[in-house]
């Protein structure tokens, strides 16, 4: 992974959108203008200790004076929301990378159908304003707890009007991919959000072609159901070992034993902590590295073992 520009931008806004999502407007201290961006991007986030975490931007590719993100406080946080939540006020300073578009919004189609799980809204609402602009048919359905919880509900109302469908499941309104219709080669599908809204869009779809489905997952894809055990990782060109406890990943270990070690979404989703390893069951649980790899490399962040691993360090 390239190392990415990280400026210093102060927060001018920060306003809760739902009880749980913060929304923060981004500004340049002394610059009118930040790079500009196309709806799907994301920026980096640094927070203090050197975790970063990606959030995609919200606001309207159009206005360059600021970025806007919006950071939904997990229940079950790895840090990331809730130092945000609890240290970003307005006024302060929060270092962001240079926007990328790793989830970009294709020209060439003709109808769109845009959907959308809790916060997976986010990239999606720049998307409804560019294909707005861009004259083209599309419909977003945006799929919440209820209307309280539903993130940038207001400004989406306001983008979309009527192509705007709202499943509330607390009032027993549940989206139903076969909504998105018939295949037609000139349909693009983007979905966003929870791991089990794209598994339920990715069987409707079936065999459309790749290039017409897109989708980007908003929480981990770990197994819930898996219960991690503790596990020894030697270091090849040391011979040193750690314990690895169960409440622990081996880059929180090889962090506390002063290696630095690159990574970014520490959910198994990004790749950039990727590194290899000699011998060990490794029990991989990442959604980054393809299965040819799987013999040699693991990711640092999610992969355990069963009794130990030989990292290549
Ligand atoms: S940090 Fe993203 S896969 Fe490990």
């Amino acid at each position: 992974m390239t190392a990415r520009l990280i400026m210093k931008l102060r927060v001018e806004q920060a306003h809760l959108s739902t009880p749980d999502v913060l929304r923060l407007q981004l500004v340049h201290p002394n610059r009118p203008t930040l790079p500009a961006w196309t709806a799907g991007a994301h920026v980096d986030l640094r927070m203090p200790d050197g975790r970063v975490r990606q959030y995609s931007l919200c606001g309207d590719p159009a206005d360059t004076s600021r970025y806007e993100i919006a950071v939904k406080r997990e229940a079950v946080s790895r840090g990331g929301s809730t130092w945000i939540h609890d240290n970003l006020r307005e006024g302060c300073e929060a270092h962001i990378s240079a926007p990328r578009n790793n989830l970009p919004l294709q020209e060439t189609g003709e109808r769109y159908v845009l959907v959308a799980g809790g916060i997976g809204i986010t990239p999606l609402l720049p998307m409804a304003r560019t294909l707005k602009r861009w004259g083209k048919d599309f419909i977003v359905h945006d799929c919440a707890r209820s209307e309280a919880q539903a993130p940038l509900l207001a400004e989406l109302a306001e983008v979309c009007g009527d192509r705007l469908q709202c499943w509330f499941s607390s009032s027993g309104a549940r989206f139903d991919p076969t909504m998105i219709g018939a295949y037609h080669p000139n349909t693009h599908v983007y979905v966003c959000g929870p791991q089990r809204l794209l598994d339920a869009v990715q069987a409707f779809l079936g065999d459309w072609p790749e290039e017409q489905v897109h989708g980007e997952v908003f929480q981990t894809t770990l197994d819930e159901n898996f219960k991690p055990e503790p596990f020894e990782a030697k270091i090849a060109s040391t011979g040193q070992s750690f314990l690895v406890p169960a409440d622990r990943s081996l880059l929180d270990v090889l962090r506390e034993n002063g290696f630095i070690m690159p990574a970014s979404c520490e959910m198994g989703l990004c790749g950039s902590c990727e590194c290899g390893y000699r011998d060990g069951a490794v029990l991989h649980r990442d959604k980054a590295l393809p299965t040819a790899k799987r013999q040699d490399r693991l990711m640092l962040c999610v992969s355990r073992a069963r009794v130990s691993v030989t990292l290549d360090l």
